[in-house]
């Protein structure tokens, strides 16, 4: 299920608030500039299925993205609980970081949290399918998939170069519980 965590962020220990009503979510986000939403993920994938696959099954759906958010080129992302390399996969995001490009995930397989750094509160966001998120550019966030991570997602771009992570240097990730485990 979805849900929206909202933290202190010297209170890692346990959330002041907890939301799992996506209007909801999308309203307390919303506020804070971040878009939320829930798309309709209506395609099923088969285990085998690869990026061309991905894409072109969404391909309406990402179209419609594109043209509503200016967003230039998509691909996919898809982790399987087994995959060798889970664990590098995991930790390269795990530190709080930010882009020069906002990061947008279209999930329409399984689950990931997203945890936004935004002022003195730490906004815990386990997506699921359906769910679309768009972080925006120069946001502290950190992504936890888990130990067995499973999941698909879109990633939709206005310029793919900037997406590059600029590590804070912060250790807060570190604190607040992981996902997953
Ligand atoms: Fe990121």
């Amino acid at each position: 299920m979805t849900e929206l965590r909202i933290f202190r962020d010297d209170k890692p220990a346990a959330p002041e608030r907890v939301l799992t009503e996506g209007n909801a979510i999308a309203d307390v986000l919303g506020k804070e500039g971040i878009l939320f939403e829930r798309w309709k993920a209506d395609v099923d994938l088969a285990a085998g299925d690869d990026q061309a696959k991905v894409l072109s099954a969404y391909a309406k759906q990402i179209d419609k993205l594109k043209r509503a958010n200016g967003y230039v080129t998509a691909d996919v992302v898809r982790m399987v609980p087994d995959a060798p390399n889970r664990a590098d996969m995991r930790k390269k995001f795990l530190n709080e970081h930010q882009h020069s490009e906002d990061e947008v995930r279209f999930f329409v397989e399984g689950t990931g949290s997203f945890y936004l750094h935004l002022g003195k509160r730490v906004y815990q966001v386990i997506c699921e399918r359906d769910d679309l998120l768009s972080v925006p550019d120069g946001t502290r966030h950190w992504f936890d998939m888990g130990p067995q991570p499973r999941f698909t997602a879109i990633r939709l771009f206005t310029n793919p170069e900037g997406w590059v992570a600029n590590f804070t240097g912060e250790t807060i990730a570190e604190r607040f519980p992981t996902f997953g485990e």
